[in-house]
């Protein structure tokens, strides 16, 4: 009898159905109240007094298997679509996994910066990467012979000398000024294009955000406070900040802006040339020129404008050592940033 119970809960274990019918006959054979299993049932009371207790947890047992074994049919058939498919599956077997993506750094940089200076009151605004030449560079009191305008710099669009593809995004602060009267707080972030051979430091294609304060008012005060703010948010609060005098044609005075070396802490190091200091912008006073050509009052408003590349704020806060890495995708690089938001 104990034989016979094992070889039925053998049978069960074997058994496959390609259909739902042979699904119903399997449940007749071994689960309805006349199947197999329920003919073992019957035969206890011929076992043995003294056996009886051993040979009911082994049907009790044969019972189990045929309704986990029934549970496991319908799964199979489901997933099958009742087509026997030559590999044998196994239906205990954790699901492999979905390669998830990550955000790219140069995103989660930008969205970190937009972030920073969304929260004291600038908006993004946004605007053609093929432009021309009044908004990238003659509004912008950029002289007539101005190097920046020349065939090394700019990619020009051919046949037509006047259309370009933007250097910077201060081309879009035209755009805002042109369009929108004071007070402007905006933050322009997108892609910018200058002519330069790609090395682990410079690239034909780079990302920048660049900001515009205008009001009545506003002073270099400003304009330091504001940079002051974001370092210490993007880098930490420890994080000084210090203006170097610098030229720019859109900006009177003009100063570049560094910060202490986030990885040595100002104690020297060969990302910070050993000098303490890394440069993150570009800033200054927006000339009067440039607020006179976009058709705002200079008498009455001033302004303060910076420029930085996403790239190396990128860098500096990821410690990443060469520009070709951002868009070379390796996934070995992107996987990196899994757990940059
Ligand atoms: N437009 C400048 C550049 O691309 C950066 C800058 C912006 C400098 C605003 C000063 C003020 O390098």
């Amino acid at each position: 009898m104990f034989d016979k119970a094992e070889k039925l809960k053998n049978d069960i274990l074997n058994a496959t159905v390609n259909s739902k019918d042979e699904l119903e006959l399997f449940r007749i054979k071994y689960i309805s109240k006349k199947s197999v299993v329920g003919e073992l049932f019957a035969e206890l009371k011929n076992i043995p007094n003294e056996n009886k207790r051993e040979f009911g947890a082994k049907i009790n047992e044969v019972k189990q298997a045929a309704q986990d074994k029934f549970k496991a049919l319908i799964v199979h058939l489901e997933n099958t679509n009742g087509v026997e498919s030559k590999v044998d599956f196994d239906l205990t077997l954790p699901p492999s996994r979905n390669e998830e993506g990550s955000i790219h750094p140069i995103t989660a940089t930008r969205n970190r910066i937009v972030e920073i200076f969304e929260r004291i009151g600038f908006n993004v605004s946004e605007g053609p990467e093929v432009e021309d030449d009044w908004h990238n560079f003659t509004a912008l009191n950029f002289p007539e012979n101005h190097p920046a305008r020349e065939m090394q710099d700019t990619f020009f669009i051919e046949k037509n000398p006047d259309i370009a593809l933007r250097t910077h995004t201060s081309s879009v602060q035209v755009r805002v000024m042109e369009n929108k009267k004071p007070p402007i707080r905006t933050l322009s972030p997108g892609r910018v294009f200058r002519n330069e051979a790609i090395s682990a430091r410079a690239h034909c294609i780079f990302h920048q955000v660049e900001g515009l304060y205008v009001d009545e008012n506003v002073s270099f005060v400003d304009l330091k406070q504001t940079l002051l703010h974001f370092a210490k948010e993007m880098f930490g609060k420890d994080t000084k900040v210090r203006y170097r005098p610098s030229y720019f044609p859109f900006t009177e005075p003009s100063a570049e802006i560094d910060i202490s070396c986030n990885i040595c802490k100002g104690k020297g190091c060969n990302i910070c040339k050993y000098s303490g200091w890394v440069e993150i912008a570009g800033s200054g006073m927006v000339d009067p020129n440039v607020l006179e050509n976009c058709g705002i009052d200079s008498e009455k408003y001033t302004g303060f404008a910076f420029g930085m590349g996403i790239e190396r704020i990128a860098m500096l806060k990821y410690q990443i050592n060469d520009l070709r890495l951002f868009t070379e995708n390796d996934v070995r690089f992107l996987k990196q940033f899994k757990t940059v938001q």
